[in-house]
């Protein structure tokens, strides 16, 4: 199981490979906020202070918000894009 906690709301939670990070956000209750939920509004938006090489790949939709908002962050991800990839990862998540 991967270990996420969530900064902002002080949850820490264990979770499977493959789990979303908005069905998390969503099961734990936490104050992450969602808009369209699939890759178009950016209102999940998120560092990942931790763990980034825990999450799955920066999709086409990622990319493109990315260069909307003009971000050359790299810590920066979309939460109802990504995905939990390995059975140890640790993550770290602060929403912005
Ligand atoms: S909720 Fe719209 S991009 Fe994630």
């Amino acid at each position: 199981m991967a270990t996420v906690f969530l900064k902002n709301d002080n949850i820490k939670i264990n979770v499977p490979v493959g789990t979303t990070m908005r069905s998390l956000a969503e099961k734990s209750g936490a104050s992450m906020i969602f808009g369209c939920r699939v890759g178009d509004c950016g209102t999940c938006i998120a560092k990942v202070l931790e763990g980034m090489e825990y999450l799955s790949a920066l999709n086409e939709k990622e990319e493109k918000l990315l260069q909307m908002i003009d971000s050359r962050e790299s810590d920066v991800r979309f939460m109802c894009q990504c995905s939990v990839t390995d059975k140890d990862g640790n993550i770290v998540i602060e929403y912005i």
